[in-house]
């Protein structure tokens, strides 16, 4: 078989689903980490120096673009996913098998990748587009020969708007529920579900990825606000 008649199969399918979520979840501890700059008390001088780093830095551009790739194709094949096996049982369970065969955070995958979604588009039109082709304000600091484009300000004044602080927790509510299920999921397609392993993949997926990671970048807009 081809590689690419193999990736049209429901378990190639799968593969690519679970190697780009943990590609995905690789990339939020990363983000998290340079976000947090923007609580630092130093006018946005750490923030916006790893901005500008991250931001000419050809290989980080590279993967940048990558990264924007392998959402698209995550949610695209998800959502394929989704609904080939719809359309292998049409007829609905007269009881339904609830937590017996799928526990509950695995049947609102598609709810909250949806949620997920929505909240990247406006995320990154808010910070991402602003700051590669939009309008920045610029800001001079010691040590550094020419002003950066300020996105700590834009963070600022993003986060003193309470509905937007409000759609990013809502947010991070999605990405909990979402990777909860999701790096265990991807865990076990590629075969990891051993009971040796089980205890830590359980043990990270729910107190790194769904609870500590959301709620790091749930505190930013919050601590922000009401700064
Ligand atoms: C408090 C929460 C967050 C803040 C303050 C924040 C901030 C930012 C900023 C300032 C950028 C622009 C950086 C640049 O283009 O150089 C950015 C880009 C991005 N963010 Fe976030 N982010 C947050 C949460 C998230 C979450 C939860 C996700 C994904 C689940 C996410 C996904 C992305 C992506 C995909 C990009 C584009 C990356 C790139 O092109 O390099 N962000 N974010």
């Amino acid at each position: 078989m081809k590689w690419s008649q193999f990736f049209n199969t429901s378990i190639g399918k799968k593969l690519l689903v679970g190697a780009t979520g943990l590609f995905l979840c690789s990339f939020v501890i990363v983000h998290l980490a340079g976000n947090f700059q923007l609580l630092y008390n130093d006018q946005g001088k750490a923030f916006n120096a790893y901005a500008a780093f991250m931001g000419h830095n050809s290989l980080i551009q590279f993967i940048a673009w990558g990264l924007k790739i392998v959402i698209l194709l995550h949610a695209f094949i998800a959502i394929q996913l989704t609904f080939s096996n719809r359309a292998a049982r049409p007829v609905k369970y007269a009881v339904s098998p609830g937590n017996q065969t799928s526990s509950w955070f695995s049947r609102q995958m598609a709810i909250m990748g949806s949620i997920l979604f929505i909240f990247l588009i406006i995320h990154l039109a808010n910070f991402w587009a602003k700051f590669h082709y939009g309008d920045m304000p610029t800001q001079t600091y010691a040590g550094f020969e020419e002003p950066l484009k300020d996105l700590y300000r834009v963070s600022q004044e993003t986060f003193k708007q309470g509905w937007l602080v409000a759609l990013y927790v809502i947010g991070m509510i999605g990405l909990s529920f979402h990777l909860i299920h999701g790096f265990k999921s991807a865990c076990q397609t590629f075969g990891l579900n051993h009971k040796k392993y089980n205890g830590l993949i359980n043990f990270i997926g729910v107190w790194l990825f769904g609870i500590a990671i959301p709620i790091g970048f749930a505190i930013i807009p919050v601590v922000i606000y009401f700064k």
